[in-house]
This record gives structure tokens, sequence and C-alpha cells, in this order.
């Protein structure tokens, strides 16, 4: 598929509808959304207190890249590719693990945790080692959350950071640990797992555990097509704002990249239990309001996340093929909550893993549904789908940004 192809199916896109059926098949438009969304724009990784220690680290595969991200004696967390200076080889085989140093498997040269080389066999006396440290990969930490950038020369973060940062911050993710963590693979283009997240008409029918806590409404989640917060979404964000906890509606980002807005849950519940109670009897962070809801936060195009008074749930998209994407969930307890005394693993964590079930099926069902011939793009919902609609608006306009530099020097 030339830049020529993917401009004629932007220009036939037709608003309010779903994405033609390459979007979600074709390997070309694939590998293009790796080069130009994937590999440029920040990605959340992983929550910082999952690297519990020095030298505890994280493998991450996105889309050709193998990055690796350490905790060095320093505490600060570094993240490299994962390929070795001398030929190339991978250093970190686990998904993750704990190493005192970096130690390559093929030749074993050998890297400190913060990614200089100190040992190497037999290289000659005109070899520099200070020539062969890691390759280093952005990374930024905001508030207990760690983003990376594959790009040479990241986008802007600050922007997104000081946003998010006092909405985060009461949350205290610094002094949380990980309770439990699942990694599904959807079989599903990465977009439709996103349009499936950005709405909850499919809700009712498919979420029988999560209904009982997450409203339906989609006026909850704080976007009216018109903009306008409903009265009692402003009655909420007063409350919880009161109390301390920043709360209110906020998108901004190129095409609405980002958003944050802590909504209510249904009446009644506190947390994403069955039993709607809290999941953790010890607090993760300082949100007073004990139904402030969810803080809900999605940044395009690798993650959203819950925040809620009492644990907090990281989730990261990855995608793995053209009909492939890893959905990562993470949840997190106060460091000091002990399992089987403040929270029981099977409590905190049966509503979400049930969910992201229920939602692997539909997005494989969707996936196959396209892959017929005879689908054609339908109309999105305007009442329900509003968010369906703002996500293909900042895909399309991220591809389109992408693709207009080129045009114009094309011609
Ligand atoms: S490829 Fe790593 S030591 Fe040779
Ligand atoms: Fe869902």
């Amino acid at each position: 598929m030339t830049s020529q192809d993917l401009s004629d199916l932007l220009a036939r896109h037709e608003p309010g509808h779903s994405l033609e059926r390459d979007f979600y098949t074709d390997p070309d438009i694939y590998q293009h959304d790796l080069q130009a969304i994937f590999y440029r724009d920040w990605l959340y990784a992983i929550p910082a207190c999952q690297l519990t220690k020095t030298g505890s680290y994280a493998r991450l595969q996105i889309g050709a890249y193998n990055i690796v991200l350490v905790r060095g004696a320093d505490g600060e967390i570094r993240a490299f590719h994962n390929s070795c200076r001398h030929r190339g080889s991978v250093i970190c085989k686990a998904r993750d693990g704990h190493v005192a140093k970096l130690v390559c498997p093929y030749h074993q040269w050998t890297y400190e945790l913060d990614g200089r080389l100190i040992w190497a066999r037999d290289m000659g006396p005109d070899f520099d080692p200070s020539k062969h440290n890691l390759r280093p990969v952005h990374l930024r930490e905001l508030a207990g959350l760690i983003y990376i950038c594959l790009a040479d020369d990241p986008p802007d973060f600050d922007a997104f950071a000081d946003l998010a940062r006092p909405y985060l911050e009461v949350h205290d993710l610094h002094r949380a640990k990980v309770a439990y963590s699942s990694t599904i693979v959807e079989k599903g283009n990465w977009k439709l797992v996103w349009e499936n997240n950005r709405e909850c008409y499919h809700c009712a029918g498919t979420h029988p555990a999560l209904c009982r806590s997450f409203p339906l409404d989609p006026a909850v989640a704080g976007v009216s097509a018109d903009g306008s917060v409903p009265p009692q979404l402003q009655r909420h964000f007063d409350k919880c704002e009161a109390a301390g906890a920043p709360s209110r509606f906020a998108m901004a980002g190129f095409a609405g990249q980002y958003r944050l807005a802590r909504t209510p849950l249904q009446e009644n519940a506190l947390s994403y239990t069955m039993d709607l109670k809290p999941a953790s009897r010890r607090p993760l962070g300082r949100v007073s309001v004990p139904d402030a809801g969810t803080l809900l936060q999605f940044h395009y195009p690798s993650t959203w996340n819950h925040f809620l008074p009492d644990i907090s749930l990281t989730f990261r998209v990855t995608p793995i093929g053209p009909q492939e994407t890893e959905v990562a969930t993470t949840w997190l307890v106060d460091k000091d909550a002990v399992e089987g005394v403040d929270y029981d693993i099977h409590r905190l964590t049966e509503v979400w893993i049930a969910t992201n079930d229920e939602d692997r099926q539909i997005v494989e069902d969707n996936q196959l549904g396209i892959n017929s011939p005879a689908y054609v793009p339908g109309p999105y919902s305007p009442v329900m789908e509003d968010g369906v609609i703002q996500f293909v608006d900042w895909y399309l306009q991220t591809l389109r940004r992408e693709l207009a530099p080129r045009a114009v020097a094309a011609e």
C-alpha cells in the first residue's frame, strides 16, 4: 500500500462511521500504525512499583522493538533497547525478573544496570567499552507511572504530565505494590480494542459483573456530545474536589489524545467488586470521599486506567500483529496491605478478569465479522458511542498529520 492509497482511504472515510476493512486487517496499514503512532508517541509501560528493587527488570515488545526497563542501584528506572552492543543478541529473555548485572547470554558482555558496558572479553587493545553502552530509550515517570518513547526526538510529554499529575498524586502510586497482573491476547486489531473500550453500548449485554458497579449512562463518563457536563456529574466533581481530589473532566493533547475525569460508580458501589464494597481495607492513596468513583484516564494509543479510593488499575494496549493485541492489566494496592487480611486476590480481581475476557470475546467477534468481504462500515451511535467517534477521529487526524508533509513534499 502506497501513501497515496492510504490518503485515498482516509479521504473516503465517512465521518461517524466505523473504518474501512483495510484499517483493521491490512499488514501495511498495521506497519504504518506502528511507524506513525507506536514508534513515535509516548507509551505507558509499567507502574514504577513493579520494579521492586535494584536489578528488577521488565521486558516489553513493541512492534520490532525489544525494550528492557530496569531499576538501577541509585533507585532510578531506566529503559534500554534489549539488544547487545556486540552482535545484537537480546540480553534479558524473560518477561520480567531480577539480575545483578545485565549479562548477554551469547558471549557474556556485561553491562551495569545503568547501561554501561563493564566487561567484554578479548576485544583487543583498541576496544573502547564506553562506545558500546546499551542504547537508552526515552523514559518519564509520572506520579508512579512509567512512560517510554521510542522516537529519537520524542513529542512533548510535559503538557500531559502537568495536567495529569495533580489528579494522580492523591492516589500515592509511589507507595503501591502490584497485587496481581494479567496479560491476555485478543485476536483483534488494536483499534478494535480501543473502540470497544471507548463505549459502554455493549456493557449491558456483555458485562454482568462490571455492570453491578459501572454505570451505563454515557453522560456519567463526562463526554456529552455538546461538551456540557450534566448537573449530577458536576455535583460529583465539586464534592470530590472540595475534599482535595482533582476530578473535573479534562481532555487535551493533539485531537484529544488524553482525558481525565473522576466519575461516579453505580449508587452504593465503592469499588469494582461483586459486593460493591472496597476491594482493599487499606486504601491506596488519600481520596477521602468513599464514593468518589473512578478516576478515568486514557492516553492514546497505549493506556486506559482506573484509580479508585481503595485500589488502582492500569491497562496497557500493545499491538502484536494486524489482528492481534496484547492487553496487560495490573491491580495496585497499598504496599502495606496484606493479602488474605486486607484484600483477597479473587475478590480484588474477579470483576476485571471477567470483564477483560468478555471484551476479548466481543473484540474477536468484531474482527471476524469485519474480515468478511461483506463488511461495510456502519454508523456509530451519537448517543452511546461518541467516545468511539472521538478515538477514530484522533486516529485519522494523527495519520493525516503524518501524511500531510509528505504530500506537500511530493508536489
Ligand atoms: S552478542 Fe552479546 S556478547 Fe556477543
Ligand atoms: Fe467492555
